[in-house]
């Protein structure tokens, strides 16, 4: 999912200013993490909302004394920031003072910092990363400011405020109004030294305008002890009953997405599910929750508890998907490089030469079940390119173990003593033999000249900071890697078979790998989105209608407001991402193995509903990467084979846990080798 932009720049005069929402969360941007200082979402709301009413008194829209909000003029400002909570304010008959509005406009305020973080983003203020974490842009830092624009716009809101409690500069309205929501919001201690002094001044600051003051207090009390029970603002959560889950075929059959796509269509985007022996379940589905969790999830969500079965399998105390805010932007930063598409692409020899290596090993004739044949061969390329290694002979066990884990500590479709059984204690030590491999083979001194690699970026991450990952923390992230040829092996696997059922494709598939191919093997440049627009849009086509990772659990640590339903602090999540993949709204004729529709002009993956590399912060790092090495492996497929399902199916048999697998019923046969396998 990517953030869309909605808004068109404003068309009034102050347009080329910044408006209080949007200089509130430059104040609250950490710029070393990338992330928004953690205010609680309840106050976070408020606060944004007394920053729109601000900004609504400034332009002219709205005045307060102490005791209530009287609308001056209810025209429309042009800014999707400001006119939805307008018009909410303008159509109410009644008089009330400035807290009733915080309160009652701040299940809004969500859309206002969508809109805002779009807005800093269009004008080169931030910069968004790979799982929306955002900081300052380079020419941001640097200070320049384009002429069009007004000098105020780049000025850090930070250094303003700076002047403001520490050279006792004075003040205009709207540093009167900023001044008083970050204190509201609690922050100022985490920005500077506060002492005494500045305590004072940040107070005599907040007080100095009226309205300023209606605002800040009425944030601040709404943040103390909130007068509207935020509960009798939202819906009772439906629950899902036994029968519409023991009659939904789809979830009976392990498609999940298109299951939870049904469930939605009944009981909206929140419902809940009660399963024997576990915390219920609250599930979000649908185009408008895939938005929220994507945006939201970082201020209300956290991954721990959801992960720990994990982390506690392998013996970690903490892992990059089991941590959130500053400390996880800080494991992706350091990683990002080595999971890149480049770092992929720079090696296309290697990945040519392993995979034709394996290829070389299959009798044509032969007949192989999906998994067995798809995730060694992928495995036989990630292993070296990751880390470095061969781990061919280790691979089975130390996924078998890993599938375990993850559905003891993840799924909880087992209890943990199956973790304990002989043949899973065999399993375990299998990962610990590579992980002991890795370590081994990736002394400095061994690593000299050698291209940098996932083991490399850890170990590098360990020995610059013990404290932040210690060499007890390694093994998780290190076995891991190994994780990728499952994922990878497995969505090829559905790739496969969706070419197989469909021939023109395969054959437009096989056209384009014999192009690429025609005069040796295709390098960097070669690999272009138009060379191989089919395949690409094969694989996007699959990663729709069988995506491996269907969902995403999370623990809600604020309470929130999702759709009108409020989640409690402590409920589980059940993100459903993937059940958009099966809903009219967002893919029409969902049911149809389409590829034109990633092609212009119905873009469909672009509406916000398309998710099979996650949602959110922690959305995968290594998707680009993964795209390219599965078309690579798809076009040398159908260069090398003439492959064929070795009996048809009328429903795709699947593996629901823990990811979506091709079922291994599912069997290919190579019916020709078309050229020739050279190493
Ligand atoms: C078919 C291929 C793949 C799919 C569908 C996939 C999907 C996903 C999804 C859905 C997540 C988010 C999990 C969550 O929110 O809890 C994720 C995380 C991640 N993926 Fe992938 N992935 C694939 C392949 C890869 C590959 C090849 C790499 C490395 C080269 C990779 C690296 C990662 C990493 C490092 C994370 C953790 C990100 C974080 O916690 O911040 N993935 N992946």
């Amino acid at each position: 999912m990517t953030g869309d932009s909605r808004d068109s720049d404003w068309s009034d005069p102050g347009a080329s200013s910044l408006s209080l929402p949007e200089e509130l969360l430059l104040a609250l941007l950490d710029e070393e993490s990338g992330y928004f200082r953690q205010v609680p979402g309840w106050n976070l709301n408020c606060a944004m909302v007394g920053a729109v009413l601000g900004e609504l008194s400034l332009l002219g829209r709205i005045d307060s004394d102490l005791k209530s909000l009287i609308l001056f003029d209810s025209t429309e400002t042009g800014r999707p920031v400001l006119d939805p909570l307008l018009r909410e304010i303008a159509s109410e008959t009644e008089q009330h003072d400035v807290r009733y509005w915080v309160e009652r406009l701040a299940p809004l305020s969500e859309s206002v910092i969508s809109h805002a973080l779009d807005r800093l983003v269009r004008r080169k203020i931030l910069d968004r990363h790979s799982g929306d974490f955002y900081t300052f842009t380079k020419r941001q830092q640097r200070g320049e400011t384009p002429p069009e624009e007004d000098p105020l716009a780049g000025e850090f809101v930070k250094a303003r405020l700076t002047r403001i409690i520490f050279a006792d500069e004075i003040p205009g309205p709207r540093d009167v109004i900023i001044t008083g929501l970050v204190d509201a919001c609690n922050v100022f201690h985490l920005m500077f030294q506060i002492d005494e002094e500045a305590e004072e001044r940040i107070k005599f600051v907040s007080r100095m305008d009226v309205i300023g003051r209606a605002i800040a207090g009425a944030v601040t009390e709404s943040v103390v002890a909130p007068s509207l029970r935020r509960p009798s603002l939202t819906k009772p959560i439906p629950s899902v009953s036994l029968r519409d889950l023991v009659f939904n075929r789809e979830l009976r059959e392990g498609r999940l997405p298109a299951g939870f796509a049904i469930l939605a269509e009944k009981y909206g985007p929140v419902f809940e599910l009660r399963l024997p022996f576990r915390q219920n379940l609250i599930v979000l589905a649908g185009l408008k929750a895939n938005q929220w969790a994507h945006r939201m999830g970082r201020v209300y969500l956290r991954s721990k508890e959801y992960f720990e079965g994990v982390d506690k399998a392998y013996g970690v105390s903490r892992s990059m998907h089991s941590v959130d805010g500053a400390d996880h932007f800080r494991f992706r930063k350091s990683l990002a490089p080595v999971y890149s598409q480049s770092t992929l692409t720079r090696r296309l020899d290697e990945v040519y030469d392993l995979a034709r290596t394996h290829m070389a090993s299959w009798d044509v004739g032969a007949t192989m079940p999906v998994q067995t044949m798809l995730r060694p061969l992928l495995n036989a390329q990630s292993s070296p390119l990751l880390a470095s290694i061969d781990t061919q002979d280790e691979i089975v066990d130390a996924l078998e173990y890993k599938v375990r884990v993850l559905n003891v500590g993840i799924v909880k479709s087992m209890p943990r003593f199956m973790l304990k059984t002989p043949s899973m204690r065999r399993r375990a030590k299998a990962t610990q033999r590579i992980v002991d491999r890795m370590q081994s083979t990736h002394t400095a001194k061994q690593r000299v000249g050698m291209h940098k690699d996932v083991v490399d970026a850890y170990l590098a991450l360990h020995a610059s900071d013990p404290q932040f990952l210690p060499e007890s923390d390694l093994s998780l992230p290190l076995g891991a890697i190994l994780m990728t040829a499952m994922y990878m092996g497995d969505q090829v696997g559905f790739a496969l078979y969706w070419l197989v059922k469909n021939p023109e494709l395969y054959e437009r598939v096989t056209a384009e790998a014999d192009a690429l191919w025609a005069n040796g093997d295709p390098g960097e440049d070669d690999l272009s989105p138009d060379r191989m627009d089919v395949t690409r849009r094969v694989l996007m086509e699959t990663l729709r209608m069988s995506p491996i990772t269907v969902m995403s659990m999370r623990t809600v640590m604020n309470t929130c407001v999702v759709e009108g339903y409020e989640l409690p602090v402590g409920a589980q999540l059940l993100i459903a991402q993937s059940a958009t993949h099966y809903m009219e709204e967002a893919f029409p004729d969902p049911w149809t193995f389409d590829i034109d529709r990633y092609a212009p002009p119905r873009k469909e993956h672009l509406g916000g509903g398309y998710a099979p590399f996650g949602l959110g912060t922690h959305s995968c790092l290594g998707r680009r990467w993964a795209h390219m090495h599965m078309a690579i492996n798809l076009l040398m497929l159908t260069h090398h084979f003439k492959i064929e399902l070795a009996r048809p199916f009328k429903r795709m048999p699947m593996d629901p846990m823990p990811s979506q697998s091709p079922s291994n019923k599912i069997k290919f046969r190579l019916v020709e080798q078309r050229h020739e396998l050279r190493a």
